[in-house]
């Protein structure tokens, strides 16, 4: 391979990374498996490796995934929180003793063997016997602030127990003021799937599996409902602090030590624990863990081996994303063999068909699988799968389960294959497979499918986070016609929900309440809402730090666009062919036309937070003259009523402020005779954005 091509294949992987770790991070999802995510990463080392030059200090080699929320506020670690090498066989263990007893010159060495948890990374810091602190991994140097949330954890003392000072080798006299745990927080599988039933049965949407679940509820603002949800931790580091909160000398002479300090100081840690001298004990111990594991009450995802010496770890050091003396074993994703009873179709947001394997239930890692997915018709016609076929589904870390061959052999001649739909089978109008791409597509904008999954979008919690509209009122909304986009959803009314089968006056607040509150979401929550084809958490975020407004971005030349971190010319291109298609566009008009104000926070949130009754627009009087360019006048009078003004014709003494467009003619003159205050769209635009309709835009 030539230095050219390198380099793009390099910006493609890493582009494609962030992608996935944007999707396992941000949006509690995956697509692809733990080994196939680390399959890219490992073919970016080898390029990075291979053409000297072209690594750099930001690539995803050289650091760890972030999972940084805005809603919280962040701090910095200790110490950086690092994450651990991956290895899928007993071949990559042995080649790691291997590297660690020729590091240290000796292979007369002690390992751990602990589980690896699969939940989500806590530090937590006791200052003087009390909580002080607790954060998330975020980018490894800074992580997001949930001391409230953390301290809901039966195994996250507020205050540790009397004589807690005592645990500390050396006693009392040795113990720091201040110390710091590090675990993963989890939630146990007979509270998830009691979770899960309690809001099937109240008709929320089920959580996909514990670790997402865990991640979620970490995140919940209500400390409240994160406390009745039920989380554990187990800890598996110490660090001693001084008084600026800095990491202090370690007087641990290994790991089953600070283990044992954990253990003395009344915080939970893993009871499986195994010690090992060299391969056939590690070999003996991975193979117990991984016979025990659908035992245990938890989802662990392999095994950590630990150099156990504390002088030897740090002989060995770390590199800038991991310890050289510790190696995650992930065990091997799970098969199982059954029977592939049909293909039905989904249709997704972007109008993109997938086919789904519809599967006689079969046990796979402990759970019932009766569904898989089946990517797209080249993957499926590449693996020659029909309906009927005898398959093998796998299951890897926490990923829906996917369909990974056919057993040809067990054929009996019945099986048919898939033609690729020329029909939605949503809508009924004819697929399309664009240029380039290998997606069958529904095109047609006003497919109800693809309506409710760019609804779905807009409303998640990423984006506009809409409480109160769940995907079954997406559906109702729908079906009775009230809403053919987001901008529609602003324009609901009070009785018409009230009124709605299953509603009544409380839901129909608490939607108008989430639209409210939508209506203040952060500037890069609302790019992410529009929905831009490749467009992330983490690209919404770039884009809205360089562009202040949806006007900018309009203007944006493809240019401008891909020289901005993360975004490269694939990403670019879809920016812009999304802002001058014509779904785009007309979104942004409609979200104008509301009063949805695009742009960069122009008020401090504080006053953000006002709602009817106390806002600038609260008992005024309002006139409107003139041509507006982002919203139609019925809309403006709306966004003002609803913020609990009064549209008038005529200006007066007692009218509060003229709202001047374009063109604006006698009104404004008559305002400027009487010294009424006048606002230029701009300013009017500010003040709904500070104000919000505390009513959800009716
Ligand atoms: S030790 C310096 N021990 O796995 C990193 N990590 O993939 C020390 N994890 O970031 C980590 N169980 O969040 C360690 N028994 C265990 C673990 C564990 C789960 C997580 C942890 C880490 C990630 C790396």
């Amino acid at each position: 391979m030539d230095r050219e091509t390198a380099g793009r294949e390099i910006t493609r992987l890493r582009a494609e990374i962030e992608r996935h770790r944007d999707l396992y991070y941000n949006r509690e999802t995956a697509e692809i498996s733990d080994a196939e995510y680390d399959a890219l990463e490992r073919r970016l080392a080898d390029l990075e490796t291979a053409f000297p030059g072209l690594g750099t200090a930001d690539s995803p080699t050289a650091t760890v995934g972030a999972d940084q929320d805005a809603r919280f506020p962040s701090a910095p670690h200790s110490r950086p929180m690092l994450s651990l090498q991956n290895s899928y066989d007993l071949d990559e263990v042995a080649a790691f003793a291997e590297r660690v007893a020729r590091t240290l010159d000796t292979d007369d060495l002690l390992y751990t063997v602990e589980p690896k948890m699969d939940g989500v990374a806590l530090a937590v810091r006791w200052r003087d016997g009390r909580l002080a602190l607790a954060l998330t991994r975020g980018d490894g140097a800074r992580g997001d602030v949930i001391t409230a949330n953390a301290s809901t954890i039966a195994g996250v003392p507020v205050a540790l127990a009397k004589g807690w000072r005592a645990a500390f080798p050396g006693g009392a006299a040795a113990a720091p003021d201040a110390f710091e745990a590090r675990g993963e927080v989890f939630l146990g599988l007979e509270r998830f799937r009691a979770l899960n039933a309690a809001r099937e049965a109240a008709g929320l949407e089920v959580l996909a599996n514990p670790r997402n679940a865990t991640a979620g509820t970490l995140k919940t603002l209500d400390t409240d409902e994160v406390g009745r949800r039920g989380l554990s931790v187990f800890f598996y580091q110490l660090i001693l602090l001084d008084a600026e909160d800095r990491p202090a000398p370690d007087p641990f002479v290994g790991h089953q030590a600070e283990l044992a300090v954990l253990g003395a100081l009344g915080l939970p840690v893993n009871p499986f624990l195994r010690t090992a001298r060299g391969m056939d004990e590690l070999r003996a111990h991975l193979a117990e863990l991984g016979a025990r594991r659908h035992d245990l009450d938890y989802q662990i995802d392999g095994a950590v081996i630990k150099v156990d010496s504390r002088e030897w770890q740090e002989a060995l050091g770390s590199t800038a994303k991991a310890p050289r003396w510790g190696l995650a074993y992930k065990f091997a994703a799970e098969e199982a063999t059954t029977r592939l009873r049909s293909v039905t179709l989904q249709v997704g947001r972007t109008g993109v068909i997938t086919p789904v394997a519809e599967l006689e239930p079969v046990l796979l890692a402990g759970t019932t699988v009766s569904r898989a997915t089946l990517h797209n018709w080249q993957e499926m016609e590449r693996k020659d799968i029909r309906q009927g076929d005898t398959v093998v589904v796998v299951k890897g870390g926490d990923v829906i389960p996917k369909v990974l061959r056919v057993l040809t052999e067990l054929r009996t001649g019945g099986e048919e294959a898939v033609p690729r739909p020329v029909h939605c089978p949503e809508c009924g109008q004819p697929t399309r497979r664009l240029e380039g791409e290998v997606a069958v597509r529904c095109i047609n904008p006003l497919c109800p499918a693809v309506l409710a999954g760019r609804l779905r979008h807009f409303a998640g919690r990423d984006a506009c986070d809409i409480e109160g509209l769940g995907g079954r009122s997406v559906e109702l909304f729908l079906e009775r016609g009230l809403v053919a986009g987001p901008a529609d959803l602003f324009r609901l009314e009070h009785g018409l929900l009230a009124d709605l089968p299953g509603w009544g006056a409380k839901s129909a607040d608490r939607l108008l309440a989430g639209l409210a509150q939508a209506r203040q979401r952060p500037w890069a929550a609302k790019i992410f809402a529009l929905g831009i084809p490749q467009v992330g958490t983490s690209t919404a975020r770039t884009l809205a730090g360089r562009f202040r407004g949806i006007d900018d971005l309009l203007d944006a030349t493809p240019d401008q666009l891909a020289e901005l971190p993360d975004i490269g010319p694939t990403v670019a291109a879809a920016v812009r062919g999304f802002l001058d298609g014509e779904g785009g566009a007309r979104l942004v008009e409609e979200l104008r036309s509301v009063g949805f104000f695009l742009a960069a926070e122009a008020v401090p949130p504080a006053a953000a937070a006002a709602t009817l009754g106390e806002g600038y627009f609260a008992g005024g009087t309002f006139v409107l003259t003139g041509t507006l360019a982002g919203m139609t006048r019925s809309a403006a009078q709306r966004a003002i009523e609803a913020r609990g003004g009064k549209v008038t014709g005529s200006v007066s003494k007692k009218t509060t402020a003229v709202v001047a467009g374009d063109k604006a003619g006698g009104k404004l003159d008559k305002a400027r005779e009487l010294g009424v205050e006048i606002l230029d769209e701009a300013a009017f635009a500010a003040h709904l954005a500070a104000t919000g309709d505390g009513t959800g835009g009716r």
